[in-house]
């Protein structure tokens, strides 16, 4: 048989029709962002689809008359009664007993807690209240409606802040988040839902989400590529408090490395110069100027080993270190003007 005619048998015609409408909803389902087992329903109907042509399109049965009709009617019913039961009782079912547990969990006791405790109890503390239906957090969510926890680095942010954005949602919006419907979005009542103690618990597990390879970035996921926190004069206003000594205690960079950037310290690195070389460990020999984010934290969080230049994430927030670095690559941009 040739290619053509075999296109046009009608069994076959079919078939192909069905992979084509198959990989149209799959796609569009995936697109759309569906979860798989949607997905996989959407295309139990468009195969339903096909057996519902395939069937109009057998040959007709000779007509039924008396009990053989009754017992043939019986036998097609409890045939697709049976179908249709074994088939939803493999897919997953709600379950009141989990739902019910859910809502008689007791309350977190944090003063029991400490560490990754108080971090798994925070976890709970998240999904209980279903935080992942709108904020994107350690593979949970799906949701692109408030702020992506994974992508702004939530955890930079310090236990007060957070817990303001979550009991006074509406006293400030996240950057990206301020036309009306987003702004009203997340609801007002976490603050009486959520005790002391699983407050605490919660704040400690988002405080776990930031990273050192990338610069934070804020902004709204689906709204365009998002701003690194070096690129805002928010920012590096802010990085220039941390770096001159204003915002943490203790902290100081410009006692050693210069206000300006011109070292004040004998044998402290000169911020300005592109082509200084890393001194830490495995890094040898690489020129500033082609420092990654990674590179410039590290530098900065672990500081040259008996040198004055500490470790400073050590002593001081994730948050402190990345301000800091903000001010402290600003000279090396600044130069040959
Ligand atoms: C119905 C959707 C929705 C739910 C549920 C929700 N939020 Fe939000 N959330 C938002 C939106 C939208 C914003 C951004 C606007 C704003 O700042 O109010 C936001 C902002 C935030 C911010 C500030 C983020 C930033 O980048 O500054 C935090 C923190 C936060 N939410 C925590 C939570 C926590 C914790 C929960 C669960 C207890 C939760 N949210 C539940 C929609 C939601
Ligand atoms: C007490 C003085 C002192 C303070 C405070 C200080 N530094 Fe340093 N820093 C040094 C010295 C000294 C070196 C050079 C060490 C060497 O080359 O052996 C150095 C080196 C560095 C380097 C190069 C690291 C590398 O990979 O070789 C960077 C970047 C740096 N400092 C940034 C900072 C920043 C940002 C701060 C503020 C958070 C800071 N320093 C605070 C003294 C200081």
């Amino acid at each position: 048989m040739q290619l053509g005619s075999l296109v046009k048998n009608r069994w076959i015609k079919k078939f192909i029709w069905y992979i084509i409408g198959a990989v149209i909803v799959t796609a569009v389902t995936k697109k759309a962002g569906f979860p798989p087992l949607f997905i996989v329903i959407f295309n139990v109907y468009v195969f339903a689809c096909l057996l519902f042509y395939v069937i109009i399109d057998l040959p007709s049965m000779k007509e039924l008359t008396g009990l053989r009709a009754f017992v043939y009617l019986i036998v097609t019913f409890a045939l697709f009664s049976g179908i249709y039961i074994g088939i939803s009782s493999f897919l997953p079912q709600f379950n009141p007993e989990f739902e019910i547990a859910e809502i008689r969990r007791p309350p977190v006791k944090l003063s029991a807690l400490s560490g990754p405790e108080a971090i798994k109890a925070g976890e709970d503390v998240f999904k209980k209240n279903k935080c992942a239906n709108c904020h994107k957090f350690k593979g949970m969510g799906t949701s692109m409606r408030g702020p992506n926890f994974d992508l702004v680095q939530i955890g930079l942010k310090d236990d007060k802040t957070l817990k303001t954005d979550i009991v006074d949602p509406r006293k400030e919006a996240a950057k990206g988040f301020d036309d009306q419907k987003s702004k009203t979005a997340m609801p007002t009542y976490f603050g009486e839902e959520i005790s002391e103690d699983e407050m605490g618990a919660l704040t400690a597990y988002l405080k776990t989400g930031w990273s050192k390879d990338h610069m934070p970035v804020r902004g709204k996921e689906d709204a365009g590529p998002m701003v690194r926190w070096d690129e805002e004069p928010e920012f590096i206003a802010l990085g220039k408090d941390v770096y001159e000594g204003n915002l943490y205690p203790g902290l100081n960079c410009s006692v050693c490395h210069g206000k300006d950037g011109v070292p004040i310290m004998q044998g402290a690195r000169d911020l300005r110069d592109p082509n200084s070389q890393s001194k830490r460990p495995g890094r040898d020999k690489q020129k500033l100027k082609d420092w990654s984010d990674a590179d410039w934290f590290d530098s900065v969080a672990n500081g040259i080993p008996e040198t004055p230049m500490m470790g400073w994430l050590q002593q001081y927030p994730p948050r402190a270190i990345w301000l800091a670095i903000i001010y402290g690559k600003q000279f090396s941009k600044a130069k040959g003007k």
